[in-house]
């Protein structure tokens, strides 16, 4: 598909006001997002596993304003309450989408929205927070084409949320999501996320993901100044080359469900992700000295017990374990005698792959 395809030419019904509720989760990179060009298009491709537990719940309130809007009208409520300093983000996301949802001017809409996972846990909200909005969008522009199909309406919605955050296009769908255009990758897009179009081993179908909160506090770094470090970096054309490889390798790791290899792949995406940051201008660092003694701890405790724990990380110092179904009863018995320690007040979410965002 291609971005003229977003456009809508003529809407078939008209509608006065409704309302409607969408359940978005997070996802977590194992192939990392990190640099974009104009317009959200991403430096190289990236595949995630969709999570479950940490989720958005956004419901939009929408009401037929008696004429078209000169500019956006909109309330946002987070949490129950007023939420005045989110409002320039969703402001911005709407006159970047507003060529493709051309309706938004004529509808008053009362945004109200929460997260699952404890406020300010360190946890970017603005994947599953921009997914869920594009969903809700999604939803109103489905009353006004009732003959929209599923399968268009995924793609827009993931079209639409990867212009308010490059990974939330990532976060629509699961269990594994792929964005970014790839030569092996049929059907890989710069523009929206694919479901993994290729065989994945069972291994991975129950794969756990627990995250631990080092730091909760926010972070000096936005992803979005991080990526725009990524232009003019002395060590940017090898990583994106770099990204593109690692993909290529885990097609038959995913296959094969090699997950000595998984974990390679996996570890060596964040360690890389990190390592740019240190090396851009001005360069800056967001591990903590307790994210390296989780990595640490991880790699003992996987070479003397066998398991295979492997640990990635985001834009920030918290470290997410990923380990499989069936060496759970261990990897979380070792998670709680040795890592919690580390995290900030002892905190940490226990969360698994999933299967997409919810309509509620
Ligand atoms: C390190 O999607 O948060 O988590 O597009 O500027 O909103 P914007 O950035 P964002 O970047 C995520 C970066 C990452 C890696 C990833 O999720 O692929």
């Amino acid at each position: 598909m291609t971005i003229e395809d977003f456009i809508p030419t003529q809407y078939s019904h008209e509608i006065q006001q409704g309302k409607v509720t969408f359940k978005a989760p997070s996802n977590i990179a194992l192939v990392k997002y990190w640099g974009k060009k104009t317009d959200q298009i991403p430096a190289n491709p990236s595949i995630s596993f969709t999570l479950n537990a940490c989720a958005t719940t956004t419901s939009i309130t929408y009401t037929k304003l008696n004429t078209r809007g000169a500019d956006f009208s909109f309330d946002l409520f987070f949490e129950g309450k007023p939420k005045e300093d989110f409002k320039p983000k969703i402001q911005t996301f709407f006159a970047r989408i507003e060529e493709y949802v051309p309706f938004l001017k004529e509808y008053h809409l009362k945004i109200e929205t929460s997260n699952s996972f404890p406020h300010s846990s360190g946890i970017a909200s603005s994947a599953s927070g921009m997914a869920a909005l594009a969903l809700c969008l999604m939803h109103i522009e489905k009353e006004l084409c009732q003959e929209m199909n599923d399968d268009f309406f995924s793609y827009k919605a993931s079209f639409l949320a990867r212009l308010g955050s490059g990974s939330a296009c990532r976060s629509i769908e699961g269990s594994l999501i792929q964005w970014g255009y790839h030569n092996d990758i049929a059907g890989s897009s710069n523009l929206y996320g694919i479901k993994y179009p290729y065989d994945v081993h069972k291994v991975f179908h129950n794969y756990h993901d627990t995250i631990l909160l080092v730091d909760k506090g926010q972070k000096q770094v936005s992803s979005t100044i991080g990526h725009n470090l990524m232009h003019n970096h002395p060590f940017a054309e090898q990583r994106f080359g770099q990204a593109h490889e690692n993909l290529s390798k885990l097609i038959p790791v995913f296959a094969s469900g090699k997950l000595n290899d998984f974990i390679k792949i996996v570890e060596s995406e964040a360690l890389t992700l990190h390592a740019m940051m240190m090396a851009s201008t001005p360069y800056f660092i967001l591990m903590k000295p307790n994210t390296l003694q989780i990595i640490n701890k991880i790699w003992e405790f996987r070479k003397s017990s066998g398991t295979h724990l492997c640990f990635t990380l985001d834009a920030g110092a918290n470290v997410h374990v990923l380990y499989p179904e069936n060496e759970k009863a261990e990897v979380y018995q070792f998670i709680k005698d040795e890592l919690v320690a580390f995290c900030e007040n002892g905190q940490y979410i226990c969360d698994r792959i999933g299967f997409g965002a919810k309509k509620v």
